[in-house]
């Protein structure tokens, strides 16, 4: 940050935060947001970000959406939070809107967080399965907590401890990066299933997947893979966990990213974007499952647990996706974006790859002078940095974590202007760079 640059309240703000707060991802943004709203956010002196991160992957109706803030207003007026053993309209009224969806999975369970929700989905694969080993990808973010933890290779494995006894990676496969070019994905699945095989004490519990992985760089899982991972998982007697954190609610051009592959997984999370920007996850499975976690009296018991606060603001999000199509304006908006990318691809030789579905796109910067496709970690950072000087908040992940890869996902109610209004200050940030 620039200090010279900046007030006397932004100056007393910032000593104040460097004394108080605790960092627990690298630093933090140099812009201080005081108001957001639509696909915006302001600082005090009036400046606007362009927030193509949807704020942490979430705020799929843009900020401040009127009929959220109006259902948040009723709910906190009228039935706000209760003890966890009671039930009331707005969790009903929201589970089932949910199994609407998607019927094979009909019962469901209200949370907070997309890492609670993996856990409870862990620990449902392993109460009914009986094992407990769990495979993830070698890319994966499922969140911070033990066994979602233990399930997330991408980043934080080191310096706490043991993760969960039974923890197995598999590299997720790559279009553009192939591990061995000119092998099959279906030759990498086999592969790295038979090596997890050798490893295992044969008490396998799930396997736990994004359907693109975000965090991991937009690493979209090729046509059919989801069906033969099912395929994999079914062969030993384990449970397949679809996390549709960030591709759940149409952002992906489908309700769920899932249906693109006509894929029901045996149990689905959803998170960040169920609550559109307020806390709440859910974890969904078939009859079969719920009868199971009866019968073994699976426990997994919190304070905001079907809580109807958040629960009023999930039906009102689930009940604007669908009622304004969202999906499809995902699908419609997020060519447009694609475009544009891809113009930008052709102008600078270090965009080596423009991917992602719908609205959940992502650019890989490549370091042609080292001779070698390598990732540009340091290019996308300054691009990233620059963007936001000009007024464009366009990558989830920086300073290095970032891999080289820009992850663009603005609200699903963004304007084609304001995704012009993106692209222009994109392309300038990288003119800048360059
Ligand atoms: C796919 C996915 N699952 C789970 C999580 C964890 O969610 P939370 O941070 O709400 O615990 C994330 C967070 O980025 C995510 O991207």
């Amino acid at each position: 940050m620039d200090g010279s640059s900046l007030t006397a309240p932004e100056t007393a703000f910032w000593s104040r935060a460097s004394r108080h707060m605790l960092k627990y991802g690298g630093d933090f943004v140099p812009f201080v947001p005081v108001r957001a709203e639509g696909s915006f956010v302001y600082d005090a002196a009036g400046r606007r970000v362009l927030d193509f991160t949807s704020g942490q992957m979430s705020a799929i109706l843009g900020h401040c959406h009127p009929e959220i803030v109006a259902t948040v207003r009723a709910a906190a007026g009228t039935l706000d939070h209760l003890f966890s053993s009671m039930l009331s309209h707005p969790v009903v009224d929201l589970a089932e809107a949910l199994a609407a969806t998607i019927p094979a999975l009909p019962r469901v369970m209200l949370l907070s967080t997309g890492g609670e929700a993996n856990e409870a989905a862990i620990k449902i694969a392993k109460l009914v399965t009986g094992g407990w080993e769990v495979i993830g990808f070698a890319q994966s973010w499922h969140g911070m907590t033990g066994g979602a933890a233990a399930a997330t290779y991408k980043a934080g494995r080191r310096g706490y401890g043991p993760a969960a006894v039974g923890s197995f990676a598999i590299p997720a496969p790559s279009a553009f990066r192939p591990r061995f070019p000119g092998v099959s994905w279906q030759a990498e699945l086999d592969d790295a299933f038979a090596l997890v095989d050798r490893q295992s004490t044969g008490n396998f519990a799930a396997f736990i997947a994004e359907p693109i992985l975000s965090s991991g760089g937009i690493i979209e899982l090729p046509e059919g893979y989801l069906c033969a991972l099912k395929a994999k998982c079914e062969e030993r007697g384990m449970l397949l966990i679809l996390d549709e954190a960030q591709t759940g609610l149409g952002r992906t051009g489908h309700m769920y990213a899932c249906q693109r592959d006509g894929v029901v997984p045996d149990i689905m999370v959803l998170s960040k974007t169920l609550g559109a920007g307020l806390p709440l996850s859910a974890v969904l499975t078939s009859g079969a499952i719920s009868a199971a976690c009866d019968e073994r009296d699976f426990l997994f018991y919190t304070t905001h647990v079907n809580d109807p606060l958040p629960a009023s603001v999930g039906l009102k999000v689930l009940e604007i996706v669908e009622r304004d199509g969202l999906a499809e304006r995902a699908a419609t908006l997020g060519a447009r974006l694609k475009h544009g990318l891809h113009g930008l691809q052709s102008r600078h030789r270090w965009i080596g790859d423009v991917r992602g579905r719908g609205l959940l796109l992502g650019l890989e910067f490549v370091d042609e002078e080292e001779g070698e496709r390598r990732s540009a970690a340091v290019l996308s950072d300054a691009v990233t940095d620059r963007a936001l000087e000009l007024g464009l908040s366009a990558n989830i992940v920086r300073a290095g974590a970032s891999g080289g890869v820009m992850r663009i996902a603005p609200p699903l109610l963004v304007t084609e202007a304001e995704i012009d209004l993106g692209l222009e200050l994109l392309a300038k940030a990288m003119r800048d760079v360059a």
